[in-house]
Protein backbone atom coordinates (compact mmCIF):
# COMPACT_ATOMS: atom_id res chain seq x y z
CA UNK A 1 0.00 0.00 0.00
CA UNK A 2 1.28 3.33 -1.14
CA UNK A 3 -1.48 5.51 -0.15
CA UNK A 4 -2.03 7.13 3.42
CA UNK A 5 -5.17 6.77 4.88
CA UNK A 6 -7.20 9.44 6.01
CA UNK A 7 -9.13 8.35 9.08
CA UNK A 8 -12.49 9.75 9.55
CA UNK A 9 -13.37 8.38 13.02
CA UNK A 10 -9.58 10.28 14.30
CA UNK A 11 -10.39 13.41 12.71
CA UNK A 12 -13.95 13.54 13.80
CA UNK A 13 -13.00 12.42 17.46
CA UNK A 14 -10.94 15.59 17.18
CA UNK A 15 -13.36 17.71 15.71
CA UNK A 16 -16.58 16.60 18.06
CA UNK A 17 -14.07 17.23 20.84
CA UNK A 18 -13.38 20.83 20.07
CA UNK A 19 -17.58 20.97 19.34
CA UNK A 20 -18.35 19.89 22.98
CA UNK A 21 -15.29 22.58 24.59
CA UNK A 22 -17.28 24.86 22.63
CA UNK A 23 -20.52 24.01 23.50
CA UNK A 24 -19.90 24.35 27.41
CA UNK A 25 -18.12 27.73 27.16
CA UNK A 26 -21.67 28.53 25.30
CA UNK A 27 -23.66 26.69 27.72
CA UNK A 28 -21.54 28.95 30.81
CA UNK A 29 -22.57 32.17 28.87
CA UNK A 30 -26.54 30.71 29.04
CA UNK A 31 -27.45 29.05 25.70
CA UNK A 32 -27.44 25.40 25.02
CA UNK A 33 -26.96 24.86 21.31
CA UNK A 34 -30.40 22.92 20.38
CA UNK A 35 -30.58 20.75 17.11
CA UNK A 36 -34.10 19.17 15.72
CA UNK A 37 -34.06 16.35 13.96
CA UNK A 38 -37.65 15.05 11.97
CA UNK A 39 -38.32 12.20 11.18
CA UNK A 40 -41.59 10.42 9.04
CA UNK A 41 -42.15 7.51 8.17
CA UNK A 42 -40.60 4.02 8.82
CA UNK A 43 -37.42 3.99 6.28
CA UNK A 44 -35.06 1.64 8.16
CA UNK A 45 -31.55 3.77 7.02
CA UNK A 46 -33.21 6.90 8.08
CA UNK A 47 -33.89 5.46 11.37
CA UNK A 48 -30.47 4.39 11.79
CA UNK A 49 -29.06 7.71 10.65
CA UNK A 50 -31.03 9.77 12.88
CA UNK A 51 -30.22 7.76 15.82
CA UNK A 52 -26.97 8.42 15.17
CA UNK A 53 -27.44 12.55 14.99
CA UNK A 54 -29.20 12.77 18.24
CA UNK A 55 -26.60 10.39 20.07
CA UNK A 56 -23.77 12.55 18.78
CA UNK A 57 -25.54 15.75 19.53
CA UNK A 58 -25.84 14.58 23.51
CA UNK A 59 -22.02 13.07 23.46
CA UNK A 60 -20.82 16.54 22.75
CA UNK A 61 -23.25 18.03 24.88
CA UNK A 62 -25.54 19.74 22.50
CA UNK A 63 -29.40 19.58 22.78
CA UNK A 64 -31.45 17.39 20.73
CA UNK A 65 -34.95 16.63 20.16
CA UNK A 66 -36.17 13.96 17.52
CA UNK A 67 -39.53 14.12 16.17
CA UNK A 68 -40.79 10.97 14.59
CA UNK A 69 -43.96 10.85 12.88
CA UNK A 70 -46.17 8.52 10.88
CA UNK A 71 -45.79 8.00 7.48
CA UNK A 72 -49.32 9.53 7.29
CA UNK A 73 -48.49 13.18 8.29
CA UNK A 74 -49.69 15.20 5.81
CA UNK A 75 -47.15 17.71 3.95
CA UNK A 76 -49.74 21.03 5.84
CA UNK A 77 -48.96 19.04 9.12
CA UNK A 78 -45.27 18.55 8.71
CA UNK A 79 -45.09 22.80 7.65
CA UNK A 80 -46.04 23.70 10.55
CA UNK A 81 -43.92 21.51 12.77
CA UNK A 82 -41.20 23.54 10.38
CA UNK A 83 -42.83 26.75 10.98
CA UNK A 84 -43.18 25.93 14.84
CA UNK A 85 -39.33 25.08 14.94
CA UNK A 86 -38.28 27.56 13.51
CA UNK A 87 -39.93 30.02 16.26
CA UNK A 88 -38.73 28.03 18.88
CA UNK A 89 -35.80 29.97 20.35
CA UNK A 90 -34.05 26.46 21.94
CA UNK A 91 -33.69 25.17 18.70
CA UNK A 92 -30.81 26.56 16.35
CA UNK A 93 -30.74 23.26 13.45
CA UNK A 94 -33.56 21.77 11.77
CA UNK A 95 -32.99 18.43 9.94
CA UNK A 96 -35.71 17.21 8.21
CA UNK A 97 -34.54 13.64 7.38
CA UNK A 98 -34.47 12.52 3.59
CA UNK A 99 -36.63 10.99 1.61
CA UNK A 100 -39.90 11.83 2.69
CA UNK A 101 -42.68 9.78 1.72
CA UNK A 102 -43.97 10.38 -1.28
CA UNK A 103 -47.22 12.64 -1.19
CA UNK A 104 -44.90 14.94 0.83
CA UNK A 105 -42.96 17.43 -1.48
CA UNK A 106 -39.49 17.28 0.02
CA UNK A 107 -38.43 21.25 -1.37
CA UNK A 108 -41.45 22.81 0.03
CA UNK A 109 -40.69 21.25 3.42
CA UNK A 110 -36.90 22.22 2.83
CA UNK A 111 -37.55 26.15 1.61
CA UNK A 112 -39.72 26.14 4.40
CA UNK A 113 -37.19 25.76 6.96
CA UNK A 114 -35.42 29.21 8.23
CA UNK A 115 -31.99 29.84 6.32
CA UNK A 116 -30.53 30.67 9.88
CA UNK A 117 -31.36 27.38 10.68
CA UNK A 118 -30.83 25.16 7.91
CA UNK A 119 -27.49 23.26 9.60
CA UNK A 120 -28.14 20.68 6.52
CA UNK A 121 -27.33 23.73 3.95
CA UNK A 122 -30.24 22.00 1.60
CA UNK A 123 -32.03 25.56 1.38
CA UNK A 124 -31.69 27.11 -1.79
CA UNK A 125 -30.78 30.66 0.27
CA UNK A 126 -27.37 28.19 1.88
CA UNK A 127 -26.77 27.15 -1.64
CA UNK A 128 -26.58 30.72 -3.09
CA UNK A 129 -24.64 31.43 -0.12
CA UNK A 130 -22.04 28.56 -1.28
CA UNK A 131 -22.06 29.84 -5.06
CA UNK A 132 -21.47 33.34 -4.04
CA UNK A 133 -18.60 32.99 -1.19
CA UNK A 134 -21.46 34.86 1.80
CA UNK A 135 -21.85 33.61 4.71
CA UNK A 136 -24.21 30.76 4.85
CA UNK A 137 -24.66 26.70 6.08
CA UNK A 138 -22.46 24.29 3.93
CA UNK A 139 -23.51 20.53 3.30
CA UNK A 140 -22.41 18.22 6.07
CA UNK A 141 -20.79 15.80 3.72
CA UNK A 142 -18.72 17.66 1.26
CA UNK A 143 -17.67 20.06 4.08
CA UNK A 144 -16.40 16.93 5.99
CA UNK A 145 -14.34 16.03 2.64
CA UNK A 146 -13.12 19.58 2.91
CA UNK A 147 -12.35 19.42 6.46
CA UNK A 148 -9.93 16.10 5.38
CA UNK A 149 -8.29 17.74 3.13
CA UNK A 150 -7.38 20.40 5.19
CA UNK A 151 -5.97 17.66 8.16
CA UNK A 152 -3.31 16.37 5.60
CA UNK A 153 -2.72 20.15 5.16
CA UNK A 154 -3.35 19.90 1.42
CA UNK A 155 -3.06 23.23 -0.69
CA UNK A 156 -6.20 22.91 -3.21
CA UNK A 157 -4.79 25.90 -5.14
CA UNK A 158 -3.47 25.34 -8.68
CA UNK A 159 -4.57 21.79 -8.29
CA UNK A 160 -7.10 19.74 -10.94
CA UNK A 161 -9.79 18.35 -8.89
CA UNK A 162 -12.67 15.87 -10.31
CA UNK A 163 -15.94 15.39 -8.88
CA UNK A 164 -17.65 12.75 -9.85
CA UNK A 165 -21.35 13.05 -9.02
CA UNK A 166 -23.62 15.94 -9.55
CA UNK A 167 -25.99 15.79 -6.79
CA UNK A 168 -27.29 18.75 -4.82
CA UNK A 169 -26.35 16.90 -1.61
CA UNK A 170 -22.64 16.53 -2.67
CA UNK A 171 -20.94 16.81 -5.92
CA UNK A 172 -22.36 20.17 -6.94
CA UNK A 173 -21.62 21.54 -3.75
CA UNK A 174 -18.29 19.89 -3.22
CA UNK A 175 -17.27 21.50 -6.64
CA UNK A 176 -17.83 25.04 -5.43
CA UNK A 177 -15.90 24.62 -2.41
CA UNK A 178 -13.02 23.25 -3.86
CA UNK A 179 -13.61 25.87 -6.61
CA UNK A 180 -13.53 28.67 -4.12
CA UNK A 181 -10.34 26.79 -2.92
CA UNK A 182 -8.63 27.69 -6.10
CA UNK A 183 -8.94 24.55 -7.73
CA UNK A 184 -9.49 23.87 -11.36
CA UNK A 185 -12.58 21.80 -10.77
CA UNK A 186 -14.27 18.84 -13.72
CA UNK A 187 -17.86 17.86 -12.44
CA UNK A 188 -18.10 13.71 -13.99
CA UNK A 189 -21.41 12.20 -14.21
CA UNK A 190 -23.34 9.31 -15.78
CA UNK A 191 -22.99 11.43 -19.27
CA UNK A 192 -19.23 12.10 -18.76
CA UNK A 193 -18.00 9.78 -21.87
CA UNK A 194 -14.60 9.27 -21.03
CA UNK A 195 -14.40 8.82 -16.93
CA UNK A 196 -11.17 7.75 -16.82
CA UNK A 197 -9.37 10.36 -19.31
CA UNK A 198 -10.82 13.04 -16.48
CA UNK A 199 -9.50 10.77 -13.58
CA UNK A 200 -6.58 10.62 -15.08
CA UNK A 201 -5.56 14.20 -14.79
CA UNK A 202 -6.63 14.34 -11.13
CA UNK A 203 -4.60 15.69 -8.41
CA UNK A 204 -7.77 14.95 -5.99
CA UNK A 205 -10.75 12.47 -7.02
CA UNK A 206 -14.19 12.81 -4.95
CA UNK A 207 -16.13 10.05 -5.99
CA UNK A 208 -19.69 10.60 -5.21
CA UNK A 209 -22.28 8.50 -7.05
CA UNK A 210 -23.85 5.76 -4.95
CA UNK A 211 -21.93 2.78 -7.14
CA UNK A 212 -19.16 0.02 -6.09
CA UNK A 213 -16.10 0.12 -8.23
CA UNK A 214 -16.65 3.58 -10.24
CA UNK A 215 -13.15 4.07 -9.76
CA UNK A 216 -9.82 1.52 -10.01
CA UNK A 217 -6.26 1.98 -10.11
CA UNK A 218 -6.14 2.31 -13.60
CA UNK A 219 -8.31 5.36 -13.26
CA UNK A 220 -6.30 7.16 -10.73
CA UNK A 221 -3.10 9.33 -11.41
CA UNK A 222 -0.04 8.02 -8.65
CA UNK A 223 -0.13 10.38 -6.21
CA UNK A 224 -3.65 11.81 -6.08
CA UNK A 225 -5.79 12.25 -2.76
CA UNK A 226 -9.38 10.20 -3.16
CA UNK A 227 -12.21 10.84 -1.27
CA UNK A 228 -14.61 7.92 -1.21
CA UNK A 229 -18.36 9.23 -0.33
CA UNK A 230 -19.72 6.21 -1.36
CA UNK A 231 -22.05 4.15 1.15
CA UNK A 232 -22.94 0.83 -1.10
CA UNK A 233 -22.82 -2.95 0.24
CA UNK A 234 -20.98 -5.34 -1.90
CA UNK A 235 -21.81 -9.07 -2.52
CA UNK A 236 -20.98 -10.10 0.83
CA UNK A 237 -23.20 -7.33 2.59
CA UNK A 238 -20.05 -5.56 3.74
CA UNK A 239 -20.06 -1.55 3.47
CA UNK A 240 -18.16 -0.31 0.95
CA UNK A 241 -17.38 3.21 -0.97
CA UNK A 242 -17.79 4.12 -4.55
CA UNK A 243 -13.88 3.26 -4.88
CA UNK A 244 -12.11 -0.17 -5.25
CA UNK A 245 -10.00 0.68 -2.36
CA UNK A 246 -7.89 -2.78 -2.35
CA UNK A 247 -6.40 -1.55 -6.20
CA UNK A 248 -6.70 2.49 -5.70
CA UNK A 249 -4.92 2.28 -2.09
CA UNK A 250 -1.52 0.81 -3.92
CA UNK A 251 -1.83 3.84 -6.52
CA UNK A 252 -3.08 6.98 -4.61
CA UNK A 253 -1.05 9.10 -2.20
CA UNK A 254 -4.20 9.78 0.07
CA UNK A 255 -7.66 7.75 0.20
CA UNK A 256 -10.54 7.65 3.17
CA UNK A 257 -11.95 3.82 4.15
CA UNK A 258 -15.58 3.00 3.84
CA UNK A 259 -16.42 2.36 6.46
CA UNK A 260 -14.81 4.95 8.61
CA UNK A 261 -13.77 7.89 6.34
CA UNK A 262 -15.96 10.33 5.17
CA UNK A 263 -18.86 8.82 6.44
CA UNK A 264 -18.36 9.83 10.24
CA UNK A 265 -17.57 13.32 8.97
CA UNK A 266 -21.20 13.99 8.17
CA UNK A 267 -22.51 14.05 11.39
CA UNK A 268 -19.17 15.85 12.77
CA UNK A 269 -20.20 18.74 10.43
CA UNK A 270 -23.71 18.74 11.56
CA UNK A 271 -22.84 19.28 14.93
CA UNK A 272 -20.07 21.85 14.00
CA UNK A 273 -22.77 24.02 12.35
CA UNK A 274 -25.25 23.77 14.67
CA UNK A 275 -23.02 25.07 17.00
CA UNK A 276 -22.20 27.76 14.54
CA UNK A 277 -25.92 28.53 14.24
CA UNK A 278 -26.17 28.67 18.15
CA UNK A 279 -23.04 31.15 18.47
CA UNK A 280 -24.52 33.39 15.79
CA UNK A 281 -27.46 33.44 17.69
CA UNK A 282 -25.71 34.70 20.67
CA UNK A 283 -24.13 37.16 18.73
CA UNK A 284 -26.94 38.41 17.34
CA UNK A 285 -28.74 38.62 21.14
CA UNK A 286 -25.82 40.32 21.84
CA UNK A 287 -25.98 43.03 19.58
CA UNK A 288 -29.46 43.56 20.03
N1 LIG B 1 -30.67 11.57 4.10
C1 LIG B 1 -29.45 11.03 3.85
N2 LIG B 1 -28.48 11.88 4.22
C2 LIG B 1 -29.09 12.98 4.71
C3 LIG B 1 -28.61 14.20 5.26
O1 LIG B 1 -27.41 14.47 5.36
N3 LIG B 1 -29.56 15.07 5.68
C4 LIG B 1 -30.88 14.82 5.57
N4 LIG B 1 -31.73 15.74 6.00
N5 LIG B 1 -31.36 13.70 5.06
C5 LIG B 1 -30.46 12.79 4.64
Amino acid sequence: MTAQLIDGNALSKQLRAQVATDTAQLKAQGLTPGLAVVLVGDNQASQVYVRNKVKACEDAGLHSVLEKYDATMTEAQLLARVAALNNDDSIHGILVQLPLPAHIDAHKVIEAISPAKDVDGFHIASAGALMTGMPGFWPCTPYGCMKMLESIGYNLKGKHAVVIGRSNIVGKPMALMLLQQNATVTICHSATPDLKAMTLQADVIVAAVGKRNVLTADMVKPGAVVLDVGMNRNDEGKLCGDVDFEGVKEVAGHITPVPGGVGPMTITMLLVNTLESAQRALSESQRA
